[in-house]
């Protein structure tokens, strides 16, 4: 999947090298793409090292929206455009008229956690590939993805409270789930940014790879995942969500209804069959 990679300066025209057609979200600021069971999102601001506007966010629901629905989609991957950044935040730009009087501050507060909340929900399983700056409300993205992975050039960061912003709730709830309260703290207090290294040291990234490796361990381990059986995933993912509540309230039946939708699968009899056979599975989703 070439388009994984897109260069410098992406734009849709950077896309070339993919096989498939791209998507424009967001006037060209959040491009879409389908590839062989992946479904990749790719936050398209280089200039400003992919900050995340409005339009953006408004974009990045549609696409999710429609991925949700389409079956070619089996796994999701993030990325961003370029090698400077995954994404630098929310567009600081934008504050001045979205994020000081209180009405306005409340529209957009709403608007980025349902994006956040949708991207959480999402039911298949979501890579986030992280090069370069990953900051703010870019690390709170990061955080919604299932698996992240980044090269050895990344930063994270949450500079709130250099901008006299605070954090939303979700997003620190989101950070202490992934590196416990110590490290949280130190994060938002200190507004420091931290390499790929130290990132991968406190869990908040699963692996850190060489800058030029980033694409091809993305590809493989997307496509691994593509592969595997589609309702097997989805009830591991729902479990883990679950996993993460309090035992009160989880969802005891949904629980069950996956397990057992699994087991009741078209696809068991194929991986049982193909196991047999000594060949590779083929499944279909049902
Ligand atoms: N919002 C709006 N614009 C941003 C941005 C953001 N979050 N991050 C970067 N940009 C813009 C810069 O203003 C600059 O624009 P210009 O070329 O018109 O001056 C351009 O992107 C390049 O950034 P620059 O600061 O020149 O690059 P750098 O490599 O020196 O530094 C960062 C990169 C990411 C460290 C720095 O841009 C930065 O600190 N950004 C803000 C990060 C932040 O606070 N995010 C949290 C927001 S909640």
């Amino acid at each position: 999947m070439d388009a994984i990679s897109r260069g410098q300066g992406a734009s849709t025209g950077d896309a070339a090298e993919m096989d498939t057609q791209t998507t424009d979200y967001a006037g060209g600021k959040m491009l879409a793409d389908i590839d062989d069971g992946i479904g990749l999102v790719t936050f398209n601001q280089p200039k400003k090292h992919n900050a995340m506007s409005i339009e953006m966010w408004q974009g990045l629901e549609q696409i999710l929206v429609e991925f949700e629905s389409d079956d070619r989609v089996r796994v999701l991957v993030l990325t961003g455009a370029g090698n400077r950044a995954f994404v630098s935040g929310a567009d600081i730009s934008q504050f001045e008229q979205n994020r000081s009087e209180a009405e306005a501050r409340a529209e957009y507060d709403r608007l980025t956690l349902a994006g956040r909340q949708r991207l959480s929900a999402f039911p298949k399983p979501v890579i986030a590939r992280i090069r370069g700056y990953c900051l703010g409300g870019g690390l709170a993205i990061a955080m919604q993805a299932d698996i992240r992975i980044a090269a050895t050039d990344s930063a994270f960061g949450i500079p709130a409270a250099k901008l006299g912003i605070a954090y939303g709730f979700d997003m620190v709830e989101s950070l202490v789930s992934l590196v416990g309260p110590a490290h949280a703290r130190h994060l938002l207090y200190s507004g420091e940014r931290i390499d790929a290294t130290e990132a991968a040291r406190v869990g908040l990234v699963n692996r850190v790879v060489p800058d030029e490796d980033l694409s091809d361990v993305v590809v493989d381990l997307a496509r691994a995942i593509a592969d595997n059986a589609p309702l097997s995933l989805r009830a591991s993912k729902l479990e883990v969500t679950q996993a993460l509540k309090p035992p009160a309230d989880r969802d005891q039946a949904a629980i069950r209804a996956a397990v057992e939708g699994a087991f009741a699968s078209e696809d068991y009899r194929e991986g049982r069959t193909a196991f047999m056979e000594k060949r590779a599975p083929k499944f279909k989703g049902k």
